[in-house]
């Protein structure tokens, strides 16, 4: 159907003021992509336009990014991350995004990848046949190390757990970001707004302190932090305050390890599922390793091991969905997408959408011997890592770390589920199982 001017009319799904969405995101998007590429809903008073064709959300990534900013949980975001990479808009993001992404540039890369492999390899010596893990929380650990080891030349070991309490109630808080009234419900002396302060408090605690060591030492070191403490605009030589030192941190630390560490508890989980896969995986580093460590150079030819991790994460994504706010209206293939309406995509749908996958639910790494993870990606029917100007800056760390540590791990353990019914999903701002994944550890 068409309106006066001509432009096609957007079907319209119920969706009981948004319950529907936040009690089960993925069914409701799976359930919906069924009727249009272009569907709208509502979750209170805010219109929200579901996109499920690649072409449109290369549209609004890419070609277009410019009429769109960053949807609500990272509008709300920014009351924890201020002008972070992650939730700076326009001039302040290109600029910051310019300062650090020397941090992440190959040479770099490759330095940070023998911190992964070592802290890989310390994990699995401390690891015994027949040990009950929750690989989830350990997967977290183990990412958070390596991230502030990287980044930040720190040894964040003491404080992993309270770090790891405070960012898990951080992100349990978004949750409620996306309910209506969410706003009224933050100024309430809920216990949960309680707990979001005092993680808060916690997280600035940690970070001004390694700063602070770090202004007060003096000696460079070749991190991240280094970099940030370092650089100045080109143009007007500013260098970063502590402040937005702090904010970039906070966001690399949250940004940099609990999508990796999801990613890799899925991977885990399928490939304890597909005893075929694992024994392929085991047999590239056989024959690639040889039973040594891997390093950087080694990336290229652990193919299969780079397959299984780009598999785990069409399946499940760890940013399922994105959201953009239209700061000027725009047509989409004849669909006005009005001014103050909240676009959303997600990967989660389009990984499994049978038009462009086949077998799109099935575990198959072997797929990835005929792709490549590049074309596939400016296709945008496959983008974990976003797209555009806002892509993730951490991509290649996740790829490298993610090699490093399935190869290093997997040379000397498996796992096995105890519950393999158990994985259930629990899409919060990242996607992520619902319960602790319990598996076994069998030392090989
Ligand atoms: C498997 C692991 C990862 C996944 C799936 C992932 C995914 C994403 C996605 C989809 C975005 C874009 C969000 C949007 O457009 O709204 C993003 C942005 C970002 N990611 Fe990642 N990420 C991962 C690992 C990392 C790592 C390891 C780091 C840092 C060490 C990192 C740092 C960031 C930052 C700073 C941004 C904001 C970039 C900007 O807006 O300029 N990410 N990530």
């Amino acid at each position: 159907m068409t309106d006066q001017s001509g432009l096609k009319e957007i079907p319209k799904v119920f969706s009981f003021l948004g319950r529907k969405f936040t009690n089960n995101p993925l069914g409701f998007l799976s359930e919906i992509s069924r009727v249009g590429d272009v569907v709208k809903f509502r979750i209170g008073t805010q219109d929200i336009i579901f996109l499920n064709h690649p072409d449109f959300i290369k549209d609004v990534l890419v070609t277009n990014a410019h009429k769109f900013i960053k949807g609500r949980v990272l509008q709300k975001a920014k009351k924890v991350l201020n002008e972070g990479l992650l939730t700076s808009e326009g001039e302040i993001h290109l600029k910051h995004r310019k300062m650090i992404q020397p941090a992440f540039h190959r040479q770099r890369i490759a330095e940070y990848s023998k911190i992964m492999t070592e802290c890989a390899a310390e994990w699995v010596e401390k690891r015994f046949d027949g040990e009950i893990l929750e690989i989830d929380k350990q997967m977290n650990r183990l990412t958070l190390k390596i991230v502030a080891k990287a980044l930040f030349s720190a040894d964040v070991d003491d404080e992993a757990d309270e770090v790891g309490k405070a960012l898990t109630s951080l992100v349990e808080m978004f949750k409620y970001a996306l309910l209506p009234f969410s706003e009224i419900l933050e100024k309430l002396p809920l216990p949960q707004v309680k707990k979001m302060k005092r993680a808060r408090e916690t997280l600035d605690e940690v970070i001004y302190k390694i700063i602070k060591e770090r202004r007060q030492g003096g000696h460079r070191k070749d991190d991240l932090l280094s970099i940030l403490l370092q650089t100045q605009d080109e143009e007007d030589s500013t260098k970063l305050t502590d402040q937005q030192i702090r904010d970039e941190a906070l966001t690399l630390f949250l940004a940099g390890h609990e999508t990796t560490a999801n990613a890799l508890t899925f991977t885990w989980y399928l490939l304890s599922q597909n005893a075929d896969k694992e024994e392929k995986l085991h047999q590239e580093l056989q024959e690639v390793l040889k039973g040594r460590k891997p390093s950087f150079d080694d990336y290229n030819k652990l193919k299969y091991t780079e397959a299984v991790f780009a598999e785990a994460m069409r399946l499940y994504p760890p940013a399922w969905a994105l959201g953009r706010l239209a700061v000027e209206s725009h047509e989409i293939n004849g669909y006005q997408i009005p001014k103050g309406s909240l676009v959303l995509v997600s990967t989660f749908i389009t990984h499994r959408d049978s038009r462009f996958w086949e077998m799109a639910d099935e575990f198959l790494p072997e797929r990835w011997e005929k792709l490549s993870i590049r074309e596939v990606s400016s296709r945008f029917i496959y983008f974990p890592f976003g797209g555009g100007v806002r892509r993730c800056i951490g991509e290649n760390f996740a790829w490298t770390e993610a090699v490093m540590l399935i190869s290093t791990i997997a040379q000397s353990c498996r796992f096995r589920t105890i519950d393999p019914e158990a994985l259930r999903l629990n899409p919060l701002i990242t996607l992520r199982p619902k319960n602790a994944v319990k598996m076994k550890v069998e030392k090989r």
